[in-house]
């Protein structure tokens, strides 16, 4: 067991606290709120809900469950199963090739996410900032002209970038005893309570019937063929899924918690966050005679709250604090994936592979951050290079890794090993549990890969 590792597993509280800190991030604020307005609104979000649980859970118990049986990351789990480990199973052919391929494409996810995500994490680091000096108070700063002058400054955006990246850097280096996920995660429940105050504070302006409407009406006629690609593409990036990080927290997990329940309480948590900050977000949509819409509708929209509220800078910071802190975990989160399995696999030591892996992520990230400005003649598709990159990786990488690894848990794994997490969390949870196994094994064997099948080509038409 490497150092990370020791330190990390342990506690049932901690590996929820880690679970949490990881799965908990700019996917539900920054990411859930403008996918669903370009998808139309209720109908993506009832779609949505639907397949946290027929896609979602089954594939976070399996990755859970590999991680627990193998003790290790991704790619060197992956390969053990693809020699045809005598321990789980016999009768298999190698396949350690195909394993190695579809370890890298977990790593690469990874690579790739965490580079446009730290440019996210900067805009929430540049109206943290804004707050701090109270520019965007009642009197101070209109919100319109903070966000524009971000958006229209690619190199104050690298510049955000890049402090993110020292920052994790900074983290990654020496938090091996302590696990920053973790802390993060104590601090999600606050973030939890903020967001439903600002929900209600939210519901009170003039666009909240309309945002009700939009956000939790079904119209299945606004859905598009791609909708469902995209629908599971989130489902597997708001739950951490085919990145392989919940197969090294399922390392970390030992044998106190199950995976089964943890998978199924991790789901329902991030779920309700993603709700609220639904809720949070549409009413100051409708509340706005501008349009707004992509990957800014976070930093268009929320600011305006506070600038409407009392003691909102006060909110303001509390916010991008709390939203700070969730991207840091989660980019941290992302950053240690790699790295398990780097050095697990490449047996490269630690500190070379942190300082390795955060400098290709920064020059890749100079792509995203210049989407804005620089770079926003070019689109794809009608899209930004941000957001078309973020669909690409999302939509179909992630989607296909995600499906890779589940099949490698129901061929490669003993039925007898998947069911006995079942088992044990019917000891300690209730009876009712050992049952779901049944559920479990045909939505994750046929009911999910083949959503995920069709989801995908659905969106080549
Ligand atoms: N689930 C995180 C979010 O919704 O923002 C993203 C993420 C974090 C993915 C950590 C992977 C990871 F390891």
């Amino acid at each position: 067991m490497n150092e990370v590792k020791k330190s990390r597993s342990g506690s049932a509280k901690g590996f929820y606290l880690a679970a949490i800190g990881s799965a908990f991030g700019l996917g539900n604020l920054w990411r859930f709120p403008y996918i669903v307005a370009e998808n139309g609104g209720g109908a993506f979000v009832l779609m949505y809900l639907a397949l946290v649980f027929v896609v979602g859970m089954p594939f976070l118990i399996g990755e859970l469950i590999l991680g627990k049986n193998t003790g290790s990351a991704v790619l060197p789990a992956l390969v053990r199963l693809g020699a045809g480990d005598p321990l789980i199973r016999v009768d298999v052919n190698d396949r350690r090739g195909t394993m190695i391929m579809a370890g890298f494409l977990a790593i690469t996810i990874s690579v790739l996410v965490l580079a446009y995500y730290t440019v996210i994490s900067g805009w929430v680091l540049y109206y943290l900032l804004q707050f701090s000096v109270g520019s965007l108070s009642k009197s101070g700063l209109n919100p319109q002209n903070a966000l524009s002058s971000l958006m229209d400054n690619g190199w104050l955006q690298v510049l955000l970038t890049f402090v993110h990246f020292l920052i994790v850097m900074c983290v990654a280096v020496k938090d091996v005893e302590e696990g920053v996920e973790r802390r993060v995660g104590q601090a999600m429940p606050i973030f939890m309570i903020l967001l439903i105050i600002l929900s209600i504070k939210s519901l009170s302006t003039e666009g909240a019937t309309q945002a009700l409407q939009f956000f939790l009406y079904p119209d299945f006629s606004r859905l598009s063929w791609s909708s469902l690609g995209r629908a599971i593409g989130h489902v597997c990036f708001t739950l951490s899924i085919g990145f392989g990080t919940m197969v090294s927290l399922g390392s970390y997990m030992g044998q106190k918690v199950s995976a089964s329940s943890a998978g199924f309480r991790i789901a329902i948590f991030d779920s309700f966050a993603s709700l609220f900050a639904g809720i949070m977000i549409f009413p100051l949509v409708f509340s706005s005679s501008d349009q707004f819409s992509g990957p800014a509708l976070l930093f268009q929209t929320i600011p305006f709250l506070f600038a409407k509220t009392s003691n909102g800078t006060t909110y303001g910071i509390t916010f991008f604090l709390c939203l700070y802190l969730a991207a840091l975990g989660s980019s941290i989160g992302i950053l240690e994936t790699a790295l398990a399995n780097i050095c697990e696999f490449l047996k490269m030591e630690r500190k070379k592979a942190v300082i390795i892996t955060i400098a290709i992520c920064f020059v890749i990230s100079i792509i995203p951050a210049l989407s804005t400005n620089a770079l926003n003649s070019i689109t794809i598709g009608g899209h930004s290079t941000l957001e078309a990159w973020d669909g690409f990786v999302v939509n179909w990488l992630l989607t296909l890794s995600a499906l890779i690894i589940s099949i490698v848990v129901v061929r490669r794994i003993d039925q007898a090993v998947l069911k006995a997490d079942f088992e044990d969390n019917a000891k300690k949870n209730s009876p009712a549990m050992a049952k779901i196994f049944v559920h479990w094994w045909f939505a994750i064997r046929f009911l999910a890969p083949a959503l995920c099948l069709l989801g995908l080509a659905l969106q080549l038409i």
